[in-house]
């Protein structure tokens, strides 16, 4: 199995897909989760936290070492997302366990991080961020020799908009030619921390290893109702896991407990969003860009080796361009531009469909 590291913000009330990402992460045959960091960005670090703890509860992972990283972006307020995923409790669903397992306090999430991919053999480990990029950026500020040891790094976040690919991206509350989700222009991760997702992009080593799963991609893979009813009444057996860390009590209840998270979230997207098909579940398709990478597309022109220059808006004056379909007033900060790079080599590879 592949070794890999997920960086995440598990929100406050797990109507968010960051609970699916755990859970490909950690049963998946073909990949073995060395740990898991949290990151401000769904919710407080206090939450992000104790709700990857609750996941791994119910899905008898105690095993997995869960460690708290940054509780604030690099230069900014943090930005929770309250008003997408709920501002209290356990709203999303009633099945969630209290964790057993506290988080890890021996040693910080960047130290955790950086020595178990470390130690991982030369170009095998991934690490997977599904939430704000403060954690990445400082592990890569603090030891850039990682960068030429890992396999990658998959990022589920930004949006490059403008007819990049077939995904319908406008949404109901910024109008038909927007993109972002968080406003008209960015999107969630990114915008909760600009200049840390900059200081990857900008980093040519390390965006030559970068896979980046923008909200053009996750539009098109949607948890349809047939999707959703496969998952609860599915008979397959879950793969096997230490002993130790199965909990007889909570295991029965995991397929309703990852419905009901899908069903609050359906609700939330088609009411915030407009979207009726089904949620799209962003971050589960980071972490398969790992193990299964020709599940997503390149490019129509190049095939597989169509590369791009990622550019972060960080500047607050950069205000609303005419035509993009944007609230006035916004501003563009955390919209992510990419330009496609010569050669087949350099820059982040963001995939144009998916199969
Ligand atoms: C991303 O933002 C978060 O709310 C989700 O967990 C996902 O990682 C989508 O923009
Ligand atoms: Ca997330």
């Amino acid at each position: 199995p592949t070794n890999l590291w997920l960086d995440c913000d598990t929100g406050l009330d797990l109507q968010d897909p960051d609970s699916f990402a755990i859970l490909m992460a950690s049963m998946h045959p073909s990949l073995k989760l060395l740990g898991i960091s949290t990151v401000h960005g769904n919710a407080p670090l206090e939450n992000t936290t104790y709700n990857t703890l609750a996941v791994l509860e119910a899905i008898g992972r105690r095993d997995i070492p869960v460690y708290s990283g940054a509780s604030k972006p690099f230069c900014r307020a943090p930005a929770h997302a309250a008003a997408i995923h709920g501002s209290s409790g356990l709203d999303g669903t009633t099945l969630l366990p209290n964790p057993i397992m506290p988080a890890q306090i021996n040693t910080s999430a960047i130290e955790a991080m950086y020595s178990a991919l470390r130690s991982s053999p030369p170009q095998s480990a991934w690490l997977v961020a599904t939430g704000a990029l403060t954690n990445v950026a400082i592990l890569f500020l603090l030891h850039p020799d990682l960068v030429s040891h890992i396999a990658g790094l998959s990022i589920m976040g930004g949006v490059v908009g403008g007819g990049f690919n077939e995904a319908k991206l406008g949404t109901k509350n910024y109008g038909s030619n927007s993109f972002g989700n968080w406003t008209p222009y960015a999107e969630f991760n990114i915008f909760c921390d600009p200049e840390a997702a900059h200081s990857l992009f900008s980093n040519p080593a390390l965006a030559a290893k970068t896979t980046l799963i923008p909200l053009d991609i996750t539009h098109l893979v949607f948890a349809t109702e047939s999707v959703r009813a496969k998952l609860l009444h599915g008979t397959t057996a879950p793969p096997s896991i230490p002993a130790s860390s199965i909990s007889s009590i909570t295991r029965p209840s995991v397929r309703p407990l990852f419905h009901e998270i899908l069903i609050f979230f359906a609700t939330t997207y088609a009411e915030v969003f407009g979207m009726t098909t089904g949620p799209p579940l962003h971050d589960p398709l980071a972490v398969a860009a790992v193990f299964a990478p020709a599940l997503f597309r390149d490019g129509r022109e190049t095939g597989e080796r169509e590369r791009w220059s990622v550019d972060v808006v960080r500047d607050d004056a950069i205000g609303d361009v005419t035509g993009s379909g944007g609230k006035k007033g916004v501003g563009q900060v955390g919209r992510t531009v990419a330009r496609k790079v010569e050669g087949d080599r350099d820059g982040v590879r963001i995939p144009r469909g998916v199969n």
